[in-house]
């Protein structure tokens, strides 16, 4: 597609429907083209500044306010950015916040929450999986489970990438703090932050490029942790630095600075955002679910609004599909290679004129080869 930059100029870009790194808003990235050679007068670029500076600093703690506003995070909420990804924090969750004495709830979703149990069973800490949708090859967020009395925490994942389910609504862990791997949904919708002992995500689908991952952590959690954890992976030594103890990922948190700005400037905040998300998901579901030729592979209460999942009739087809949506500048349609099949990951960058020119092409598609 050719759109109209900033300054008046045309750009070609493609349709990007990647599941992360996936589409940034195209005015942060001409505003990061913009300022890189000489970032706000310094003469240097924001991949030189020193991460000590005022101006650097300026740019993290704008990041750490406008998620605080975003997300109505009360005050004894610490937004930190690590780095690590959010595998990182697959282990150092269970390093943190399981109390001498103490086990933690998981509920298995999919790959990423699998990957999340198999780092607590090598730090042979206590556990129990109290739910899990393995039965049906995770096609469904599960509804019926008991949350073991006085666990550590709940760990759960909001949103399945792989598999393309989503936490319609939270968990009632009653007062057992939830804590949740939040990487493909994050900022997608507003929910309440009061549940949470810990919220993580790596940037690299709604907040920014691969390289930081948030953490987002009540207080009283910090206190948990046992002496004997590294340096790195306390989660004391990042809140009591300002996520500044060793040299942060500069660039990925000046561009998720942009991001959030955008989100709160650009599209009006998450209830927008979310009206937004819906209206685009229920664009392709309808289609899916009007079509013999498209299948969704996941139960319709459980689909997620970010990552659309689906079969076409045999995987020549499916083939046939990536390849020609590809050669009319759609990109990152094949599903996962643990899956197969097709997704649309369509995050809060991805335009609705993106999904309608997806969507056109899809029913084109099934006129053609149904
Ligand atoms: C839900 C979820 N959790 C964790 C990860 C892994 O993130 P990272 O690559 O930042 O470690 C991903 C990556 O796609 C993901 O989608």
């Amino acid at each position: 597609m050719t759109v109209m930059r900033r300054d008046g100029e045309m750009a070609s870009r493609i349709y990007n429907f990647n599941p992360g790194p996936a589409a940034l808003p195209l005015s942060v990235l001409e505003e990061v083209k913009e300022e890189f050679l000489d970032f706000k007068g310094s003469g240097m670029s924001v991949a030189e500044v020193s991460h000590r500076s005022a101006l650097f600093e300026g740019v993290l703690n704008d990041a750490v306010t406008r998620l605080q506003r975003l997300l109505k995070l009360p005050e004894n909420f610490k937004v930190l950015f690590l780095q690590g990804g959010a595998s990182t924090q697959f282990s150092m969750v269970p390093m943190n916040l399981i109390p001498p004495g103490s086990s933690a709830d998981y509920i298995n979703t999919g790959t990423w929450a699998t990957k999340a149990i198999k780092e607590i069973e090598i730090l042979k800490k206590p556990f129990s999986v109290i739910a899990s949708s393995e039965d049906r090859n995770f096609c469904y967020i599960p509804k019926n489970f008991i949350v073991s009395p006085g666990a550590a925490y709940l760990h759960f994942t909001s949103n399945n990438t792989i598999k393309g389910t989503q936490w319609a609504t939270f968990p009632n862990a009653g007062s057992i703090p939830l804590v949740s791997d939040m990487s493909s949904d994050i900022l997608s919708r507003p929910f309440d932050p009061i549940p949470f002992g810990l919220i993580y995500a790596g940037a690299q689908k709604n907040l920014g490029p691969a390289g930081v991952t948030l953490v987002i952590i009540r207080e009283d959690m910090l206190a948990r942790a046992p002496k004997d954890i590294p340096t790195m992976f306390r989660y004391t030594t990042h809140a009591e630095k300002n996520s500044l103890y060793n040299t942060p990922p500069c660039i990925a948190i000046y561009m998720v600075q942009l991001v959030l700005k955008w989100i709160e400037e650009n599209m009006g905040g998450l209830d927008a955002m979310e009206r937004l998300n819906l209206q685009k998901a229920e664009l392709l579901y309808s289609l899916i679910d009007n079509t013999d030729f498209y299948t969704g592979t996941a139960d319709s209460d459980s689909r997620s609004k970010m990552n659309i999942t689906f079969r076409l009739p045999d995987e020549n087809l499916e083939k046939k599909f990536v390849a020609e949506a590809s050669t009319n500048g759609m990109d990152g349609l094949k599903g996962h290679r643990s899956v197969g099949g097709c997704r649309a990951s369509i995050y809060n960058a991805v335009g609705i004129d993106a999904v309608r020119v997806l969507v056109d092409f899809m029913k084109e598609f099934s006129r053609k080869n149904g």
